[in-house]
């Protein structure tokens, strides 16, 4: 046990080194040298709410696409006036770039149909597209590297505007035309921004991770263009950030990865990963006779990614004194013995590596937070999207206890707000902010 939690461990000394490396490579991302935070300015600023119009969102960020027709009333109310989701099959996540984009233009095509809306009909498109972008315009920008298991051909380098574009013409969908480009985070962030005047950071917690902030354009120094407010928010691509304490089991995650030597805090923290690190803990107390000792079905833990966060989040959640929920789980994976020692150990494991997860994001936050404001003299809301701040039991606690271990009554300036998929919304917000300096149509 003590070996586990000091291979999980993150001392007051270790957050406070994430501060400072966060800072430098902050600065060093923002000045456009080497670092592991990519520092993408967004183009966009938080809008006023006077924005108003018929938008098309749409979100690809992981296992899911939404197609969302969202209306702005401008006076700061964004409501969805129709929506579509639909799974990402693997077969297009690790397929071709025309095979994946075609996917998504017709998903559009669909969600027309069911409402009546001709396929020619004129709309300006948001495309909340999650992953690391180089950012070239407000409507452009080249993935860099794909993420969260995403490895479809022909998509790295490229301009992904101008791969749903040409799509968006294979279908026959002539009438709409790609105004902003998003990450989720940013999205997040400027639709929050829309109620509350304070919120100058936004966060996904999810199957992936990533964190965008409200920047002084005097501090961006690659920056060269100007903006009218002199502010711009940044996707910082968080995810990426490389100087952490890794274990032996981060280390053989990163290695059996699509993505080696990539997103080292995001494979500590996101919901895509804290299942996989659990069961390899599992697998090797099984494997040294620690765990299920005797039991049938032991083989259970041994498939990669056989045991997702989601099922983490269900043990967690079990209260009961003899670890029922628990039990049930293991009969249903086939190992019908369990002593009431192998649940709490399981539910222990579960434990450590969520505690880290949520440890690793409020340091993360709070480096965001001192960057920006040092003696913390204003209010931050820091708007949060994703399943596991959302769900997961006991995440949020863990991560304001750590901010308020951090920086004392200082850590009242911060409220974390749930923000459920704010992403959608928010990026047709931008795409309303950025039609409006568009040719009219
Ligand atoms: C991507 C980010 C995204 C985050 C949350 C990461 O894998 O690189 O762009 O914001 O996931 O969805």
């Amino acid at each position: 046990m003590r070996d586990l939690e000091n291979l999980f461990s993150v001392t007051p000394e270790d957050i406070r080194r994430i501060l400072r490396d966060f800072h430098s490579e902050m600065q060093k991302g923002l000045a456009g040298s080497d670092s592991s935070l990519k520092m993408i300015p967004s183009f966009v600023d938080r809008p006023t709410g006077t924005e108003t119009g018929r938008f098309i969102a749409l979100d690809l960020g992981g296992t899911h696409f939404r197609v969302l027709i969202v209306e702005l009333d401008g006076k700061g109310h964004p409501a969805v006036v129709a929506s579509g989701l639909s799974v990402v099959e693997k077969a297009y996540m690790e397929g071709t770039a025309d095979g994946l984009f075609d996917f998504l233009a017709a998903r559009i095509d669909d969600l027309f149909a069911e409402n009546g809306i001709d396929r020619s009909a004129h709309f300006d498109v948001a495309f909340t597209f999650s992953f690391p972008v180089d950012q070239t315009g407000v409507a452009s920008g080249r993935l860099i590297q794909w993420t969260k298991g995403f490895t479809t051909r022909g998509v790295m380098g490229k301009d992904v505007v101008k791969l749903l574009t040409e799509a968006l013409a294979r279908k026959g969908l002539t009438g709409l035309r790609v105004a902003a480009l998003a990450n989720d985070t940013v999205g997040t962030l400027v639709e929050k921004s829309y109620t509350d005047k304070d919120c100058d950071i936004g966060v996904v917690l999810g199957t992936g991770t990533n964190a965008c902030y409200v920047e002084k354009l005097s501090n961006i120094s690659k920056w060269k263009g100007g903006s009218s407010t002199g502010r711009m928010i940044v996707n910082m691509e968080w995810g990426n950030f490389n100087r952490l304490k890794r274990n032996r089991y981060d280390i053989d995650l990163d290695h059996e990865s699509p993505n080696p030597g990539h997103q080292y805090l995001e494979k500590m923290v996101s919901g895509m990963y804290l299942g996989e690190i659990s069961r390899r803990v599992i697998r090797d107390l099984m494997e040294s006779d620690f765990l299920f000792r005797g039991a049938d079905g032991k083989n259970r833990f041994a498939g990669k990614g056989s045991f997702e966060t989601e099922r983490m989040s269900l043990i967690q959640s079990d209260g009961s004194k003899d670890l029922t929920t628990v039990e049930q789980f293991l009969r249903d994976l086939g190992i019908h013995r369990s002593t009431l020692c192998d649940r709490q150990w399981l539910k222990k494991v579960c434990d450590l590596v969520s505690t880290r997860a949520a440890t690793v994001s409020a340091a993360a936050i709070a480096a965001v937070i001192t960057w920006m404001d040092p003696d913390l003299a204003s209010q931050h809301t820091v708007a949060v999207d994703g399943a596991l701040f959302e769900k997961y039991p006991g995440f949020g606690d863990k991560m304001k206890a750590v901010l308020v271990d951090l920086l004392h009554e200082n850590a009242s300036q911060i409220k974390m707000e749930l923000s459920k998929d704010g992403s959608g919304k928010g990026a047709a917000i931008i795409a309303a902010v950025a039609a409006s300096a568009m040719p009219k149509r």
